[in-house]
């Protein structure tokens, strides 16, 4: 079978980052799972389909026109790449993940990035759920606190406002939400490496993931 390279791992752990680069390292394709999440929810919002009907949200994910080229996101013919990572589609995103019959919807859709030569596929439930099969498991984390001055840093130096103890607490909500959903809550499974990046930089998460593929 096509290999895989699952990374699994909370909000902003740095895990799209670092998911980019092992792929282009190995001339893989790459899956960022959120952005299904987040187009279900902009999609919904733009339909007036509301976040708790469940079986609407479901057909939405079915049929969703959703297409990744060169870095963007388009929903059929619009680059909606801002538009999937406004405040408010954030939060729809986090509320249509609950969602079983959504995420069922999406199960398919993302086995099909699974081409040759490779998949690098990030999310949440990568290594447990999509591809429980991937030769390469990782959950990749970091405590709250970097977690937050990482993406304090992001906002000052695009010039945008931003406040250390509102992110921490946002965060902190965020990864409780995911911990304690359900379906598909976000767990370290036993077969996957934990890689703890508090302490490195990016180029030291990327080599710490290159050595276990190719071991
Ligand atoms: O990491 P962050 O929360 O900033 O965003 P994301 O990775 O783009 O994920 C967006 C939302 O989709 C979050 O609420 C995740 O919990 C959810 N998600 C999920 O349930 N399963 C995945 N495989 C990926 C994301």
């Amino acid at each position: 079978p096509v290999p895989v390279v699952a990374i699994d791992g909370p909000s902003a752990s740095g895990k799209g980052t670092v998911a980019a680069r092992v792929a282009e390292a190995l001339g893989y394709h790459c899956l960022d799972s959120g952005s299904l999440y987040r187009l279900v929810a902009l999609a919904a919002m733009r339909a007036g389909v509301s976040f708790d009907d469940e079986p609407g949200l479901a057909r939405l994910a079915a049929t969703l026109p959703a297409r990744f080229a060169e870095g963007r996101v388009f929903l059929g013919e619009e680059d909606v790449t801002d538009a999937i990572r406004t405040e408010e589609a954030s939060v729809g995103a986090s509320k249509v993940a609950v969602l079983a019959e959504v995420r069922a919807a999406l199960l398919d859709r993302q086995r099909e990035y699974r081409h040759a030569p490779g998949l690098v596929a990030e999310g949440r439930d990568m290594g447990s759920v999509v591809f429980p099969d991937a030769g390469t498991k990782i959950f990749l984390t970091a405590t709250a606190q970097a977690r937050a001055t990482r993406r304090y840093k992001q906002l000052i130096e695009k010039g945008m406002a931003a406040n250390m103890k509102s992110l921490l607490k946002d965060l902190q909500d965020r990864d409780a939400r995911d911990a304690a959903r359900p379906v598909a809550p976000l767990q370290k499974l036993p077969d996957a490496a934990l890689l703890d990046t508090t302490e490195m930089d990016v180029e030291q998460a990327v080599g710490f993931v290159l050595d276990r593929v190719r071991s």
